[in-house]
């Protein structure tokens, strides 16, 4: 059919042409804006899921919500080794910007921009989180006002967190409304940037205040954010991100299909879920090739199985190939290894997608190598965001079906 009218979005963070099966988070963060819009306690959100399963789109469109109530808004996408404190002070800067207008006082946004000047030309004490600032280093905000001294300027992040978070939130008080941030890929910030975000974020629930933090991340962000702050676990509302249900799956390629009078048969629909195992960004794939084979409507069976193998095949270079490609060759070994025992421990546990986690053990020993050599490897492989950690001594991709896409990989 016209491939100039697919409607299917497969890449990462790419708005799919329909939101299947995200209902619930969506209530759940109207109700949130709403119970603090009125003063009542409640906590920041965090969504956590395998890549793929929809966290960005997801972000994005709380954040479309967030700002149709009017909320101040800002965004971030944490990096590794990467300092939270310009980010979130461009996010924040451009939350209260959205604000401003609305403000009866000019001199009280004047005087928070102060701050916020402040805080971000502030740059951690030498010993601490690196060397002495450089001059080619020394970053201009984009702010006209001079910076003040005396708050969020004390160089420890924590203070300066709570400090800057609690006026942002009094200026949002003072318009009647709140401020979102929305932070993505959340488990890539450093230790003290974490401890600095619950802190401010235990501050501000406690006061009332009308600031969130809204994070996504990797399944291991609860366990990255306990680390840092034993009360975390009570301080966020966790909601995981899962697969689609095979009725939502269906709904995310009919509805888009039917608003170009395309229709699948429902075989053609068995074949998709089976082979997305309703990941999304596999049910965009899918998807996808499917409408640009499928010769008319309605879009049967056989016309999946021929569109499968080029789906496959991008997939193969654009969500997995590119990531396995991060990996050294020690990396890429630990994880062979660990793709070979997934099967097992996926058929062991009856498991219908072989992405079982893997204790760690068992790969050391698969390689021949004590545990202990293996933990640079495992570190790294953390850090990049291609396998985690859910439950002590085991390990998991990160990636649905990688351990499928690596079997079928030539050594
Ligand atoms: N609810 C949904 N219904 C249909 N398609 C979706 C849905 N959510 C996401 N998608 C599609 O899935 C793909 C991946 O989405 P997204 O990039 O948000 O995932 P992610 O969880 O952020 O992945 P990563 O961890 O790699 O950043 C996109 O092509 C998007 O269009
Ligand atoms: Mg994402």
């Amino acid at each position: 059919m016209d491939p100039v009218r697919n409607p299917y979005a497969p890449g990462a963070g790419q708005r799919p042409p329909e939101l299947a099966g995200r209902g619930r988070e969506l209530d759940v963060f109207d109700v949130v804006l709403e119970r603090i819009a009125r003063g009542r306690p409640e906590r920041s959100l965090m969504l956590t899921g395998l890549r793929g399963v929809g966290k960005t789109v997801l972000l994005n469109t709380l954040r479309s919500e967030a700002i149709s109530h009017l909320w101040g808004t800002g965004k971030i996408e944490a990096r590794p080794d990467q300092s939270l404190r310009r980010p979130i002070a461009a996010a924040l800067h451009m939350a209260v910007r959205e604000l401003a207008p609305r403000h009866r006082a000019p001199d009280r946004i004047d005087g928070f921009l102060g701050v916020l000047k402040a805080f971000a030309q502030r740059t951690a004490p030498a010993g601490r989180g690196g060397a002495a600032p450089k001059l080619r280093d020394r970053w201009q905000p984009g702010i006209d006002v001079p910076a003040s001294s005396g708050r969020a300027d004390s160089g420890d992040i924590e203070i300066d967190l709570v400090e800057l978070l609690t006026d942002a939130a009094a200026v949002a008080t003072d318009v009647g409304t709140g401020i979102a941030i929305f932070i993505d890929e959340m488990q890539d910030l450093g230790a003290d940037d974490v401890s600095g975000l619950c802190a401010a974020c235990h501050e501000l629930s406690q006061l009332g205040a009308p600031l969130i933090v809204v994070g996504a991340g990797l399944p291991h962000l609860p366990a990255v954010l306990s680390a840092a702050k034993s009360y975390s676990e009570r301080l966020f509302r966790y909601q995981r991100i899962d697969r689609l249900d095979r009725i939502a799956a269906d709904q995310a390629l009919c509805a888009p299909a039917e608003r170009e009078e395309v229709e699948y048969e429902q075989k053609a629909l068995d074949l998709l879920y089976e082979k997305s195992g309703g990941y999304p960004y596999f049910v965009q794939a899918y998807g996808k090739a499917t409408w640009d084979h499928a010769p008319r409507s309605p879009i049967t069976a056989a016309d999946v199985r021929v569109a499968a193998p080029e789906a496959e095949a991008e997939l193969a270079v654009g969500f997995f190939g590119s990531r396995f490609e991060r990996a050294t060759p020690a990396e890429r070994e630990y994880m062979r290894a660990m793709a070979s025992l997934s099967l097992v421990e996926g058929e062991e546990s009856g498991r219908d997608d072989m992405d079982a986690a893997v204790p760690t053990a068992e790969i050391a020993r698969a390689l021949g190598r004590k545990p202990a050599s293996l933990s640079p490897a495992r570190d790294a492989l953390i850090k990049k965001g291609l396998i985690y950690s859910g439950e002590r001594g085991t390990v998991a991709f990160t990636v649905p079906h990688f351990g499928r896409y690596l079997r079928t990989q030539p050594a």
